[in-house]
């Protein structure tokens, strides 16, 4: 990514309807990679990650880590080492945190190590306000003393944290991710009670019980931690994206499968499996983490809930909704766990989707293929279904604001080029 000088927009444009094939390989997930590189704040021995994507959020999180006082080195191409040699601040400062809300992730970690740390309150985003509430009653629950005033929130706990039952009112994934990180250090045993259940969770238990954690329960709705005194470096494997995975499934479900998808996340995927089966495709594993997507037939349309894991992902919502779009008759999505994350609907309707949304629900009536138009990428995963419209388009789309994408999915475009897309990056003067 580079930054774009004054007056200066880059977009991504894609000429439609051509011919898919090939190979594709999932990166490391980017919602696992940002907590377990928080983790390492846990201990001051090296942390070595393997398979970190290559995203504008990873960079974010290493410039956070850098700040405090990480020694960062990419020892070869998708690994990084960590270690945290001096603090140098216990601080997440705001120009960081605005540009990626799991930022808060350092919070748990430098508190429950330092007693102490000081992190801007993450803004809301395109798709909706994005409290941390939770994240703020657990932690005072375990013994901190918090503040929030200046847009910060101020962390105390001089003499560490105590092990507590602590209820999750709504599932949270950074909230359980944060709690559980700073249960380890805490003193005593902390239970999490209706704890979010995503791979990613249960990914960053894996690398904290190898850094001498004493968890069980991660990827239940119960988790129990033991508070240890202190954790060793490790050397841990990021699983792969299985938002990428998804988002790929729904591209070569669109081609009829002539791509095969390696580094799949089988299975993270079971109920997205499921839904596609009811929709005419199927995912068939060709070898132990390689699947082809393969058409059963003529696609059906489908009514869609997205839930906390194991469930529906709102992260797939946007790109199921794209292909939902070209599928003859009437769908419906009913986006459950975000207040706003409709704004892919408008841009749809630009390349000529028939959706309509009430409230939480948007009604999709199948078009016979959608036409290719200027449009904007409004959030992250947003940006893929931007993208997965403009391959299987009449014509040429192109998309601005795609920063969006770079944040969360490694290389999409040299991958589709790869595949045999026209896709390419320009830039645009803003006539001022
Ligand atoms: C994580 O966000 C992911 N981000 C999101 O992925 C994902 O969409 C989301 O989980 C849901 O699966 C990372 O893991 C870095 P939540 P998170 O806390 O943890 C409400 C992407 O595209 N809530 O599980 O911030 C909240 O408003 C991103 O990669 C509170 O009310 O989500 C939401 O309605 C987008 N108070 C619901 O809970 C809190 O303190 C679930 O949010 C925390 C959350």
């Amino acid at each position: 990514m580079i930054d774009l000088k004054e007056g200066v927009v880059e977009y991504l444009e894609i000429e439609g309807q051509k011919e898919l094939k090939g190979a594709v390989r999932i990166s490391g997930a980017k919602n696992a990679a940002l907590p377990d590189m928080a983790a390492a704040i846990l201990t001051d021995e090296t942390v070595i990650l393997e398979n970190i994507p290559y995203l504008l959020d990873v960079s974010t999180m290493k410039n956070l880590l850098e700040h405090i006082g990480f020694r960062i080195e990419e020892k070869e191409n998708s690994v990084l080492s960590f270690r945290l040699e001096r603090v140098a601040s216990l601080e997440a400062p705001y120009e960081l945190v605005s540009k990626m809300r799991a930022s808060i992730l350092v919070l748990g970690p430098l508190l429950t190590r330092f007693g102490y740390a000081k992190v801007a309150l993450p803004g809301g985003c395109s798709i909706g306000t994005r409290p941390v509430d939770l994240h703020l009653k657990a932690l005072k629950k375990m013994g901190a003393k918090i503040k929030v005033e200046h847009g910060y929130i101020y962390a105390e706990a001089p003499r560490g944290l105590k092990g507590s039952y602590i209820h999750f009112s709504k599932k949270s994934v950074t909230g359980t991710e944060n709690i559980m990180m700073a249960a380890v250090l805490a003193e005593g045993e902390t239970i999490i009670d209706n704890a979010a259940r995503e791979p990613e969770v249960v990914d960053l238990a894996n690398m904290l019980k190898k850094m001498g954690a004493d968890i069980k329960g991660e990827g239940t709705d119960t988790i129990v931690i033991k508070g240890v005194k202190r954790l060793k470096g490790t050397d841990h494997r990021i699983i792969p994206d299985r938002i990428e995975a998804g988002t790929f499934a729904v591209i070569s479900a669109l081609f009829d499968g002539n791509i095969i998808i390696e580094e799949y996340p089988y299975e993270y995927l079971g109920y997205v499996h499921a839904l596609l089966e009811k929709m005419g495709v199927n995912v068939v594993k060709i070898s132990q983490n390689q699947v082809v997507i393969k058409r059963s037939g003529r696609l059906k349309p489908v009514d869609i809930q997205t839930k906390e894991y194991p469930y529906f992902p709102t992260d797939l919502q946007a790109q199921f909704m794209t292909f939902l779009s070209v599928i003859e008759g009437s769908s419906k999505i009913t986006e459950n766990i975000f207040e706003n994350r409709f704004m892919h609907v408008p841009e749809l309707r630009r390349l000529g989707a028939d959706i309509t949304v009430s409230g939480r629900d948007a009604f999709i009536k199948g078009v016979k293929s959608l036409s290719g138009a200027q449009v904007k990428a409004t959030d992250l995963r947003a940006s893929a279904a931007m993208v997965i419209a403009g391959l299987i388009a009449r014509g040429k789309t192109r998309i601005y604001d795609i920063y969006h994408l770079d944040r969360g999915y490694e290389n999409l475009d040299s991958k589709l080029r790869l595949l045999g897309a026209s896709v390419k990056r320009g830039f645009e003067e803003i006539n001022s």
